[in-house]
């Protein structure tokens, strides 16, 4: 499974990028705004230093949502860095889009997906990830986890290629339950990632091997 950061933060995908483990980057313009980062220029040239930053694929989202808009703007974001991942609304102008680029070769993340409809929809138009927003799904009771294995399922039996980006993360666990319904890929807060690390029993257990040793070697 591979890991994604979503965030605009640049020491934080730095850190993730210090551990190890990190496959790519995704921003919305929500993260974006987070970050104060605002203007044409400004945006571009932050989506450049996330790539020099991270090895994987960084998305980053058009603003525009009709066809002629995402495909100047999409090119536009493409020839900035070939890591750069066009992502694209789950909407009818956007589906539309998706094929367009998915013909020429460039990698399409199909943001806002809610259903397994749309995520079928998205893979039928050559999109390399799809993303279903889970944690917006359990605020409104809806099992996000569940939306995700049902996804998986589906382009299982039909082979689709179109990679599982489960999105909209807000914990640890959230992670988990992915890595066990099969999701190609999380994108998480560095919060969620470095929960990982966390158990109780490795704390305390480092802590006596430590004072084992010191026992007998000052
Ligand atoms: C994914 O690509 C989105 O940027 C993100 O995961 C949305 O998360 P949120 O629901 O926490 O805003």
């Amino acid at each position: 499974m591979k890991f994604f950061i979503d965030t605009a933060n640049l020491e934080q995908i730095k850190e993730a990028q210090d551990l190890g483990v990190l496959d790519g980057v995704t921003t919305n313009p929500s993260l974006m705004a987070k970050e104060g980062i605002k203007g044409e220029e400004n945006i571009k040239k932050h989506y450049q230093t996330i790539c020099e930053i991270v090895e994987g694929d960084v998305s980053a989202e058009v603003i525009s949502t009709d066809y002629e808009g995402m495909i100047k703007e999409g090119e536009e974001l493409a020839a900035l860095h070939p890591q750069i991942t066009i992502k694209i609304p789950m909407i009818k102008d956007g589906i539309k889009a998706i094929k367009y680029f998915s013909e020429k070769g460039y990698k399409t993340n199909c943001t806002l997906v809610f259903s397994v409809g749309q995520a079928l929809l998205a893979a039928k138009a050559g999109a390399t990830y799809v993303s279903p927003f889970i944690g917006r799904l359990d605020d409104i009771s809806t099992d996000g986890i569940e939306l995700i294995a049902q996804i998986v399922e589906m382009y299982n039996y039909y082979g689709y290629g179109t990679q599982v980006l489960a999105a909209s993360i807000r914990h640890t666990q959230h992670i988990v339950k992915c890595a066990e319904v099969g999701a190609d890929v999380i994108t998480a807060p560095l919060n969620a990632i470095m929960g990982l690390l966390k158990h109780p029993l490795t704390d305390s257990g480092l802590e006596k091997f430590l004072a084992d040793y010191h026992k007998l070697n000052g």
